[in-house]
């Protein structure tokens, strides 16, 4: 039987991490730390340079991902990032990072728009690509560079955010890897986390900035993240005392504490780095796992759930055996 299997992983942030105070004293924000660390638990986060894109943060969480597979980059046949802020309308971001990486299989390459949920979304389609056995060694990309999408007049949202990248290579495999995974979304949710602008006739049309009725945003990530989680373990034959890891989408802490409650377990079990790195988005969930392996608390073996939740609205879940 095939399974799907994640056999590296890697991450990325531009720069250096600006503070709380450093990002009000540069845009005179009437905020304050305090604020910012009790309602979301976010300290710091990284912004690219000028002329930095999504493609260039995924290049180096791609090429960490493929060194700790022990891949070369011919060996991709499928590259699929997830973003929703790409460098261009078009060409894909994930055509992009092929070239990038010098990847000349000739296999498919393909961005998806899932926005917080979309590591998820991607992480998902790999896998199916994988176990219909059309494809057999997948890079999947989380990149993002939000700081190009934020209102920095919005205090309510531009504190929240930051750039990166996470990347794991997902390999048809013997062995299990992913056990259950699970998309949904509601699309009668779009307006209450969206940027509902477009390119049109030579110049942005409408609003380009992330717009986000918090509120409405915090209550339907707290109902759907539990349900999700509960959906993927079961349909593994598993309880929630089987998981070793819990590496959660990293929007707020709050929302992280709340799921982790809902589903019985311990925010030790939580790979945490809202702190560090803001809400990147679709980076979030891939760069966290990557921070977990890398410090050494995921081991080879552990079970792992992901979960993640974002604009559309979208959300999804995988648990897998590392
Ligand atoms: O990936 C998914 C993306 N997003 C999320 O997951 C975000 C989900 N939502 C949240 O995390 C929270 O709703 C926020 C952190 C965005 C806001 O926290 P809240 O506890 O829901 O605050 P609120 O929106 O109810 O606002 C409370 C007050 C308001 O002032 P008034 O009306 O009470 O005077 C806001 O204007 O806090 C004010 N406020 C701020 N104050 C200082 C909003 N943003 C800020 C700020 N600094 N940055």
């Amino acid at each position: 039987m095939i399974h799907a299997r994640i056999t590296g992983t890697g991450s990325y942030l531009p720069g250096s991490p600006i503070s709380n105070d450093a990002l009000i004293a540069a845009h005179g924000l009437d905020s304050s730390d305090d604020w910012i660390v009790e309602r979301t638990g976010i300290k710091a986060r990284h912004f690219a340079g000028p002329g930095v894109a999504a493609s260039d943060l995924a290049y180096e969480a791609g090429r960490q991902a493929l060194a700790a597979a022990g891949r070369a980059p011919n060996d991709i046949d499928l590259v699929i990032v997830a973003t929703s802020t790409p460098d261009y309308v078009f060409p894909s971001t994930a055509a992009l990072l092929q070239a990038k990486l010098g990847i000349k299989s000739g296999g498919a390459a393909f961005d998806v728009q899932a926005v917080c949920s979309g590591f998820m979304y991607a992480l998902t389609i790999a896998e199916k690509f994988i176990l219909s056995g059309s494809h057999k060694c997948a890079l999947v990309v989380g990149a993002e560079v939000f700081s190009r999408i934020l209102d920095w007049k919005d205090r309510g949202t531009c504190v929240l955010f930051g750039d990166g990248a996470g990347a794991v290579v997902l390999e048809a495999s013997a062995e299990p890897g992913i056990l259950a995974s699970s998309l949904h979304a509601d699309g009668s949710y779009n307006s209450i986390l969206s940027v509902p602008g477009q390119v049109s006739g030579g110049q942005a049309i409408g609003d380009p900035f992330v717009r986000m009725d918090g509120q409405a945003v915090f209550k339907f990530a707290v109902k759907v993240l539990a349900e999700v989680a509960s959906e993927v373990v079961a349909a593994a034959g598993l309880t929630p005392a089987d998981i070793d890891w819990l590496v959660p989408h990293q929007a707020n802490i709050r929302i992280i504490q709340s799921t982790a409650r809902k589903f019985g377990l311990p925010m030790e079990k939580c790979i945490l780095t809202v702190h560090d790195h803001g809400n990147t988005s679709a980076a979030s969930i891939p760069l966290a796992f990557d921070h977990g392996v890398r410090s050494g608390r995921i081991k080879c073996g552990d079970v792992v759930l992901f979960e993640g939740v974002g604009g559309g609205f979208t959300w999804g879940a995988t648990l897998l055996k590392y």
